[in-house]
């Protein structure tokens, strides 16, 4: 009898939390589709200003061995005509046999984040006074 009755609340206890997992899990997609909003690249501006004087301003400042001065807005827009992924893509590969010069990938800075080098091509675009699509 003993025995039957502890299986009995073994059984309770089970179902308990079955039903509580179970409306947990009903939670679930709704936090799931807030966090992917949240993560959706946002530019940070502020952080791409960091990179920039950190990193970029050794030849974007002035426009070394063929880099677009951050001040050289016809090069800029031509830049941007290729769209933001295309350059956001040329900083994280680099542009080995470029038009004017030679831009090593992730401008050398081995410790930016993916994030840090989106941030700081929308600081460049931005400081230079062009959008790109
Ligand atoms: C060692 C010099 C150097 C550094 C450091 C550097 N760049 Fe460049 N970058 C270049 C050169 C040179 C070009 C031009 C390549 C060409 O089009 O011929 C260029 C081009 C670019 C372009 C345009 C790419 C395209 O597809 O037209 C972007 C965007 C860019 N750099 C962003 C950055 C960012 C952001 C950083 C800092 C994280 C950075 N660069 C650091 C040299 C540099």
């Amino acid at each position: 009898m003993k025995k039957v009755i502890s299986s009995i609340v073994l059984v309770i206890f089970s179902l308990v939390l079955i039903v509580n997992c179970g409306g947990g899990e009903k939670k679930a997609p709704a936090t799931k589709k807030e966090v992917k909003k949240e993560t959706k690249m946002v530019a940070d501006l502020a952080n791409g200003e960091k990179i920039f004087n950190k990193v970029c301003v050794a030849c974007h400042l002035t426009g070394v061995a063929g880099a677009p001065a951050v001040t050289d807005k016809k090069r800029w827009e031509e830049n941007a005509a290729k769209g933001f992924d295309a350059l956001y893509k040329s900083v994280l590969n680099g542009v080995p046999k470029g038009k004017y010069g030679v831009m090593p990938p992730r401008g050398t800075c081995n410790d930016c984040s993916d994030k840090d080098l989106f941030d700081a091509v929308h600081y460049i675009l931005k400081r230079a006074g062009v959008t790109a699509k």
